[in-house]
C-alpha cells in the first residue's frame, strides 16, 4: 500500500509517545506511522497492544544515538516526518546517571537530525514537504517564583538539572539544524503530564500505587514547589495540531494554565484513590512523609500557552478533576501493567533511590 505520508515517532512506547502514536495510527489510516523505541525501562510495547495490528503501524527497536540505524531507517521507510519523543526523562535518574541523559537526550538527538538532513538532502525536493518536530519541557526556562510569572516563548533557557540541561541542549541543536541548513523545525515546550500509562516513578502514578498499597508516599521538601499538570491526552492533540499546522522554526509552549502546590495536589489524589477504593475520607492522609529535598528543585513551572491558543486555536479539553478521577481509575483497574512495569529492575531502583530518605 501506497502511504500519502511515512512519519517515525521516536519514544512511541513510552507514556507520551504512546499516546501520540495512537492518535496518529487512528486517525491517519492513510499515513505509516514507524515508532522507533529503544525500550528501556521505560518503554513498554503493552501501551500499544490496541494499534500493534493496524495496517499502517509499524515498530522499531533501535536507539535514536545509532546513525546509521537513523539514516537506514530514513530511507527505507522515505521518511518525511519525525516526531521525537525519545528521550531519558526523570529528573531524579538525571541526578544519579547524566552521562545517559546526554547520551540518548543530546547524541539521540542530533543522530537523529543529522540523519534526516542526510537523506532529505539528497532527494530531488530536498526540505520540501518535510517536517522535524522536537518534543521538550518547560524545565528548560528553569524555574519561576512561587508568587508569580509565567514561562513564554521568549523566556531565556536556564536549566537547573542534567535532564533539563540535556534537553536544553537538544533544543539548541534542532534550531540550529534550521537556522544552518534550512531544516523544516518545530520545537514545543510542554508543562507536566499526567494520566495512564504513566511510568510510575513520576509523582502521580507512584503515589497512585503506594496509596492503593498502603506504602509511604515521599514527599520532597515541604510539598511546597508548584507544577503545571496537563493531561496526556491534550498534549497529543496539541501535538497533532502542531504537527500539521505549526509554523516552521517556531515555538509553541503548550500548557493549561493549571498550577497545583505538590501538598494540594497530593491530597487531592488521596481523596480519589480513597474515594475509588470505598475507604472513609481522609483515611490515607497519614502516608504522606516529607523527606530529604530532590538537589536543584525547580520551585515552580507555569507556561503560558496564549500564543497556541490565539494562533492555533488549541484549547485543553479536559478539566482537571476529570483527568484526576479518570487517571486514579485507570491506574487501579490495570494493576496487572502496574505490577509488570514495576517488577524486576524498577523495584531495585526504587528501593535504592528511597532508602535512608
Ligand atoms: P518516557 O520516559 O515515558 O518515555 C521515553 C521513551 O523513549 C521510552 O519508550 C524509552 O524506551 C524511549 N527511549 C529512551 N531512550 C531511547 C533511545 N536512546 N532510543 C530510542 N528510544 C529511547 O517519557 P515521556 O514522559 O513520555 O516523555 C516523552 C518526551 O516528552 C520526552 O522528550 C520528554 O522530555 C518530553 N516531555 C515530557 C513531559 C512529562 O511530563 N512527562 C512533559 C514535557 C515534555
Ligand atoms: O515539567 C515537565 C517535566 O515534568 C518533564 O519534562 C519531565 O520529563 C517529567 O518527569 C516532569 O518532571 P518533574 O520533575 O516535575 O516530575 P515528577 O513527577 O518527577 O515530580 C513532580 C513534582 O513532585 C516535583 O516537584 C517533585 C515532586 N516529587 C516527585 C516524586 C517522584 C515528590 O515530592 N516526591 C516524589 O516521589
Amino acid at each position: 500500500m501506497e502511504f500519502k505520508r511515512n512519519i517515525i515517532i521516536t519514544g512511541g512506547a513510552g507514556f507520551i509517545g504512546s499516546h501520540v502514536v495512537r492518535l496518529f495510527v487512528r486517525k491517519y489510516p492513510d499515513y505509516r506511522i514507524i515508532n522507533v523505541d529503544k525500550l528501556t525501562y521505560a518503554g513498554n510495547l503493552a501501551n500499544l497492544a490496541d494499534v500493534e495490528s493496524m495496517p499502517n503501524y509499524v515498530f522499531v527497536k533501535a536507539d535514536v544515538a545509532d546513525y546509521e540505524a537513523m539514516l537506514a531507517l530514513m530511507r527505507d521507510y522515505h521518511v518525511d516526518g519525525v516526531i521525537h519523543l525519545a528521550a531519558e526523562s526523570h529528573v531524579d535518574r538525571s541526578i544519579k546517571d547524566p552521562f545517559t541523559f546526554a547520551r540518548t537526550n543530546v547524541m539521540g538527538t542530533l543522530a537523529l537530525l543529522q540523519a534526516a538532513r542526510v537523506y532529505w538532502e539528497s532527494l530531488p525536493e530536498r526540505y520540501e514537504g518535510k517536517k522535524f518536530y522536537h518534543i521538550s519541557t518547560d524545565e528548560v526556562y528553569g524555574t519561576l517564583p512561587l508568587d508569580g510569572g509565567l514561562f513564554t516563548e521568549e523566556t531565556k533557557y536556564d536549566p537547573h538539572s542534567p535532564y533539563s540541561a540535556s534537553k536544553a541542549s537538544s533544543d539548541h541543536f534542532v534550531r540550529s539544524y534550521h537556522d544552518t541548513y534550512g531544516m523544516p523545525v518545530v520545537v514545543t515546550n510542554c508543562s507536566n503530564n499526567y494520566g495512564p500509562f504513566q511510568f510510575p516513578e513520576k509523582l502521580i502514578p507512584l503515589f497512585i500505587n503506594n496509596i492503593r498499597h498502603g506504602r509511604p508516599l515521599p514527599v520532597y521538601g515541604r510539598g511546597e514547589n508548584v507544577r503545571d499538570w496537563l493531561y496526556v491526552e491534550d498534549h497529543a492533540s496539541a501535538i497533532d495540531l502542531i504537527f500539521h499546522k505549526g509554523r516552521v522554526a517556531e515555538t509553541y509552549n503548550i500548557g493549561g494554565f493549571n498550577e497545583w502546590r505538590n501538598i494540594d495536589l497530593i491530597k487531592v489524589l488521596i481523596a480519589a484513590v480513597d474515594r475509588a477504593l470505598g475507604n472513609p475520607e481522609g483515611h490515607s492522609l497519614g502516608l504522606i512523609t516529607f523527606v530529604t529535598d530532590r538537589p536543584g528543585h525547580d520551585a515552580r513551572y507555569a507556561i503560558d500557552s496564549s500564543k497556541l491558543a490565539s494562533e492555533l486555536g488549541w484549547r485543553p479539553s479536559l478539566q482537571f478533576e476529570e483527568g484526576i478521577e479518570r487517571t486514579v481509575r485507570w491506574y487501579l483497574d490495570n494493576q496487572e501493567w502496574m505490577d509488570q512495569v514495576t517488577s524486576g529492575e524498577y523495584q531495585k531502583y526504587y528501593d535504592e533511590m528511597y532508602k535512608g530518605r
